[in-house]
């Protein structure tokens, strides 16, 4: 490590998560009327206490396949006059007690950038233009004085804004090829652009690296938009596949891979283009989901429409934590082009934190890399050279052993070192070079590991898994040096 060889600075978005309507992350989630904790909003302030603990910076609202086939309106104005509606992404019945303002009113209290989804999958131009015209402008037009009318005076003021969700999978409303949605895209940003030249724009990239039209669709819709949009949208779901530890720690393989390629084919319609301007990647969806049912889970019944469903409640383990950090590690390492994330989703669906309806919130497992990861990545990321054996892994082909990221704040003279051990049954020591440091310290050394890796945090048992404190980790001479025990997640911060 070298304070000289920097990536880029550590970008705040990087550490975004992400609010949809979708089973009970609003409805019970953050938003509960009538808990012990719920402010006069309804918000609950165990909730937004736990947010600002985690150290969230932006949060995506309001989907997600919800926002496919969502209307902004029926979210606005006096509750009792708001319609209930089927959404049919989760077939879910939709009171609409909460939408734009009332996420407006938890961002400020949460203390959170929000970034906005546009429907492109039902709608289109008119009411994106709209959307912008009640949100953002300040006053004396029918739509901002409606916005006052509801309660919110000033505008709300919202830089960043996502043209659409998941456009090249199927399973989304309103599905289209890529020439249908980078027409769209192109015209909605134009438009919105033209009432603020200023916003900053996310065009739809693929649902995952696995998507048939990887690749081809990032090129055409770019192709499109290239000179419309600041950022073109990543999303990808890990998770464990039958015992394969190995291939599921090595996860951010995978996601190291999908930045590399979304970055040339990014790059290369630029170069066709003759532009000089860079697209980046907010990578505006990403966490462990158990999409594919564990083995042994009993098989789930189609469901039928219900108000807030328990949706996606994975309970996550001390594995999947510490794949959770692996993958924070890997989107800080790529600083220079990933200028924002988000973790999906902030509560009880696929989350970090959970609740019960009338009852407590916790932490789950991964809230823990998170938190602690956006708490000391401060300053530059560097470009670190990592020598570690290789392990074979049946998905990802031979991976390094070892995953790792450093932070430096040049103000403070803070270090911060981010490893995971990948190997799933055996410890490794790990050694860092301190010369660039000189004299630098240890002050805080935390492992997050365990003898059972499918131990999990529960409403009884909310602390079962948490960060220890590194049993061995010293600064001997000009070296940090630590043993590594088989699936861990570690953390040095030096000064
Ligand atoms: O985050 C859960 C869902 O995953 C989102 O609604 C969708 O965009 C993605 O497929």
């Amino acid at each position: 490590m070298d304070p000289a060889f920097v990536v880029a600075p550590v970008n705040r978005r990087v550490f975004g998560s992400f609010v949809e309507h979708m089973g009970r992350c609003v409805y019970t989630g953050i938003y509960e009327p009538g808990h012990p904790t719920a402010d006069e909003d309804g918000l609950r302030e165990d909730v937004l206490d736990l947010v600002r603990e985690l150290g969230v910076t932006t949060v995506r609202y309001p989907g997600g396949n919800f926002v496919s086939g969502y209307r902004w309106e029926d979210g606005v104005g006096p509750v009792a006059d708001r319609p209930t509606r089927l959404d049919p992404a989760w077939r879910a019945v939709e009171s609409n007690a909460f939408g734009l303002n009332e996420f407006m009113r938890w961002a400020v209290r949460a203390g959170v950038e929000p970034m906005l989804a546009i429907n492109l999958g039902t709608r289109g131009l008119q009411e994106a233009v709209d959307l912008l015209e009640y949100t953002n402008h300040p006053g004396g037009t029918t739509l901002s004085e409606l916005r006052v009318e509801h309660g919110a005076r000033e505008p709300h003021d919202v830089r960043m804004w996502c043209l659409g969700n998941e456009m090249d999978g199927p399973w989304q409303l309103g599905h289209k090829t890529a020439d249908e949605y980078g027409r769209l895209a192109a015209e909605t940003a134009r438009a919105l652009r033209q009432f603020d030249p200023g916003l900053e724009l996310v065009a739809c990239g693929s649902s995952s690296r696995a998507m048939p039209t990887f690749g081809a669709w990032e090129a055409t819709v770019l192709e499109h938009t290239y000179d419309l949009v600041d950022h073109i949208s990543a999303h990808a779901y890990y998770q464990l596949h039958g015992d394969d530890h190995a291939s599921f720690l090595a996860s951010s393989v995978d996601m190291d891979r999908f930045i590399q390629q979304v970055v040339a084919t990014a790059d290369h319609v630029g170069a066709r283009l003759g532009s000089d301007k860079r697209v980046d990647i907010s990578f505006d969806e990403w966490n462990v989901w158990y999409l594919e049912q564990k083995v042994g889970d009993a098989p789930t019944a189609p469901r039928d429409w219900a108000v807030a469903p328990r949706t996606s409640e994975d309970a996550y383990t001390v594995l999947d934590a510490v794949v959770v950090g692996s993958l924070l590690i890997t989107l800080l390492r790529h600083a220079d082009r990933v200028t924002a994330a988000c973790q999906a989703q902030l509560v009880n669906t696929l989350s970090l934190i959970r609740t019960e309806p009338g009852g407590p919130a916790w932490r789950q497992s991964s809230f823990h890399p998170f938190a602690l990861t956006s708490r000391h990545a401060v300053g530059t990321v560097l470009d670190l050279r990592l020598d570690a054996p290789t392990l074979a892994t049946d998905r990802h082909g031979p991976v390094p052993l070892l995953d790792a990221v450093a932070t430096h704040d040049a103000d403070s003279g803070r270090l911060a070192v981010f490893v995971v051990n990948r190997h799933p049954s055996e410890p490794v020591s790990f050694t860092s070079s301190l010369r660039a440091f000189g004299g630098a310290t240890l002050l805080e050394a935390v492992v997050l590991a365990d003898d059972d890796l499918t131990a999990t945090n529960t409403q009884d048992d909310p602390d079962r898994v948490v960060p220890r404190g590194h049993p061995d980790a010293s600064v001997a001479g000009e070296a940090l040096l630590a043993d590594l025990p088989p699936a861990s997640w570690s953390m040095f911060v030096l000064d």
